[in-house]
């Protein structure tokens, strides 16, 4: 046992009516999970719902948000601020997800820049990172993923607040999921970079989480895995099958 202790999230993305927010927050609060002893739990809504999740979610579930500014706020429309999420007592954030670098182009600097700054004002991050199916069929995975860790840890000092989510862009949303193999060398190849760049402290204690198609029926042998963490869930995490999920390697 790695000692670490499982952590898994629920990125809703741009998903979610109203009626479906009641729907899946009422099914989570109904599940038996084995919080907080064996799991953490962390629920990523839309923004626009975090201060409902906050009223209805139960405590032992934690709240993200899927992204932040990079700085104080201030005339940057559109644009939600660290404190508004400490403020809400939203304790996570995600950042550098793969549809916000390639939809949005938000750089490695961009995305460092964002992680740092949440750090020091006090958040918790889930760092995302991961190659396109071009990049992994020409052997660059570990080269990419290198460069994006890189690029914060020239501006992070402490990495207990962080979780690295590996999420190969070729498995977000596709159905295609990394085996349980592809997932497990590219964790432990993270492991090993942190261990050579940062330290062998900080690489055996992080978390490391795969995302990329997760699903109740996939979950258990990939949470086998001695470098798997735990998840990012996209799609399943707004179907009653997340709660497989959180119940998948215990
Ligand atoms: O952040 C998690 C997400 O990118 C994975 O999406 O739908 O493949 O589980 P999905």
């Amino acid at each position: 046992m790695s000692g670490r202790k499982l952590i898994v999230g629920g990125n809703w993305k741009c998903n979610g009516t109203l009626e479906q927010v009641k729907a899946i927050v009422d099914h989570l609060n109904d599940a038996h999970v084995p919080c907080p002893n064996h799991i953490e739990v962390v629920i990523a809504p839309p923004s626009c719902y975090l201060p409902i999740l906050k009223n209805t979610l139960r405590s032992d579930f934690n709240l993200a948000a899927q992204n932040c500014w990079t700085g104080k706020g201030g005339a940057f429309t559109g644009e939600i601020s660290v404190e508004m999420l400490m403020n809400m007592n939203v304790p996570w954030v995600i950042l550098g997800h793969s549809e916000r670098r390639t939809l949005l182009g938000e750089s490695d600097q961009m995305v460092a820049d964002k992680v740092a700054y949440a750090l020091s004002q006090g958040m918790k991050v889930i760092l995302c990172c991961g190659e396109t199916l071009e990049q992994r069929e020409k052997n660059e995975t570990n080269a990419v993923i290198a460069r994006q860790i890189k690029a914060v840890a020239e501006k992070v000092q402490s990495w207990g607040n962080i979780v690295i989510a590996y999420e190969p862009i070729w498995a977000i949303g596709t159905g295609k999921v990394a085996t349980p193999q592809q997932a497990q060398e590219t964790h432990a190849a993270i492991r090993a970079w942190l261990s050579q760049n940062v330290g062998e402290a900080v690489a055996q204690q992080i978390r490391i989480q795969y995302g990329g198609s997760v699903s109740a029926a996939n979950c258990k042998e990939l949470g086998s895995q001695p470098d798997i963490d735990g998840f990012l869930v996209g799609g399943a995490s707004l179907k009653p099958e997340f709660v497989d999920i959180l119940n998948a390697k215990i």
